[in-house]
């Protein structure tokens, strides 16, 4: 199979890095990539949403099956595009891909499925939504309504902060569209389940804990994620399950019977509230970094699988996981969030990967003079390591950080902490 990947980020290091391993792949493409990923595949340097494009270069080069990484070409419609020329592509289609495109789709669809999530309303008006949020009090939960990147939910523990967030998104349309969603605040335990879906089948692909806070302790603003571990000692198989059955299952059935099937990768964002778990939202996509510890756990060949998620003959898959632990600690370049310092170099790769169970993801890299590699993102490298428990993979996944010499780097210090106790 000729196989192209498009995004440039850790995630799809860790796609490329499973696919390039099956037996069944003869050429792994991705576009852009990174000077990681270029160890594994072949980059192209067309952008992840110029799929015109995409579409010319894998007709060209007869590519059987496209794999996206990240939201937003989906949510750009790639996969009609793809499907349109007759080309497979492991994605949901553009009506799908509203699961994550519009927070108000993914709330309505969760109650018209009787999904458990967070009470909500939705306002246009700005004063309403004033005076609403003085009735029910803080803390609540101020969203922006449609792809903010990551950037557009407030959980507001102050009037201030909520009147701010109203301020931002529907007077001044900070992120374009300038309605909100309010929701209730849950309280709990954040847990990331992702599951492989056919349209009408829900293969779990297993849950995984992100770390949001750029800093220490769950301090400081939120980052794509910091790091991640896999397996979530609070959310065993048996509770992994129940979640598939209430909250995967229902969206996907509901998504069939109204003609817009889901084929792809479904991440469901839960809360493990005191009334059992709830879903904050759906990502129709891997997350970054948990793909990199789900995948760093998959002992199956990944590629059969997704092909079969196109086909929709997931029925009769299993997948097989190690019973090992992974650990992702999150490099990324001083001043990420707000403004990360580019061109640094980094050095002690060789070092860092040569760490017993360790595999160096790279995501905002780029090749610089003489053979060296420079930061050239906000979140640069994840540090995946596996071992017997996550106490183990966390001490590897350290020693590996502790290889590096990148001055200019930083990661967070606790990542699988509080599991590892
Ligand atoms: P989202 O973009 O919807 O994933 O929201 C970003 C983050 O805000 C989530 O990962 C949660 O930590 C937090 N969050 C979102 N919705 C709620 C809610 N209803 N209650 C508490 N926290 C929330
Ligand atoms: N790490 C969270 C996400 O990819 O959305």
């Amino acid at each position: 199979m000729k196989v192209l990947v498009v995004g440039s980020g850790g995630r799809e290091h860790a796609l490329c890095w499973a696919i390039a391993n099956s037996p069944l792949l003869t050429k792994l493409w991705c576009a852009p990539g990174n000077p990681g990923i270029a160890t594994t595949a072949e980059c192209v340097a067309i952008d992840p949403l110029d799929i015109a494009s995409l579409v010319a270069f894998a007709q060209d080069t007869a590519i059987d099956l496209v794999v996206p990484g990240p939201e937003a070409p989906l949510v750009a419609g790639i996969t009609d595009a793809m499907e349109a020329a007759g080309i497979a592509c492991c994605g949901p289609t553009k009506a799908a891909a509203q699961l994550e495109g519009s927070k108000t789709f993914t709330k309505e669809l969760a109650d018209a499925a009787s999904i458990p999530t967070a009470l909500w309303e939705r306002f246009d008006d700005p004063d309403a939504a004033r005076a609403f949020i003085r009735k029910r009090g803080v803390p609540i939960v101020i969203k922006a309504d449609g792809l903010a990147a990551g950037k557009g939910v407030t959980v507001a523990t102050t009037e201030d902060e909520a009147e701010a967030a109203i301020t931002a998104i529907m007077d001044q349309k900070t992120f374009g569209n300038p309605a909100i969603i309010v929701e209730e605040c849950l309280q709990g335990e954040e847990i990331s389940l992702f599951a492989l879906c056919d349209g009408q089948t829900a293969l779990l692909l297993g849950s995984a804990q992100d770390h949001k806070r750029v800093g220490d302790g769950d301090t400081g603003p939120n980052t794509g994620g910091m790091g991640a571990y896999s397996p979530v000692p609070s959310f065993p198989p048996r509770l992994e399950e129940a979640c598939l059955e209430a909250i995967i299952r229902p969206a996907l059935h509901e998504m069939a019977r109204r003609g817009t099937p889901f084929r792809g990768i479904l991440f469901a964002g839960l809360m493990l509230t005191e009334d059992g778990a709830k879903l904050i939202e759906f990502n129709v996509r891997f997350g970054d970094p948990e793909c990199q510890v789900l995948l760093a756990r998959l002992q199956s060949d990944l590629l059969p699988a997704l092909q079969a998620a196109c086909d929709g003959e997931l029925g009769d898959f299993d997948l097989r996981w190690t019973n090992q632990a992974a650990v992702a600690v999150v490099m990324a370049a001083r001043g990420y969030p707000d403004a990360p310092e580019k061109g640094s170099i980094i050095k002690g790769l060789t070092e860092a990967a040569a760490v017993q169970g360790v595999t160096v993801f790279h995501a905002g890299t780029q090749a610089g003079p003489e053979g060296t590699i420079q930061a050239a993102g906000g979140r640069v490298l994840t540090i995946c390591a596996t071992a017997a428990d996550v106490s183990r993979a966390r001490t590897k996944a350290y020693t590996a950080v502790d290889a590096l010499d990148w001055p200019e780097g930083f990661c967070r210090r606790d990542i699988a902490a509080r599991a590892a106790e």
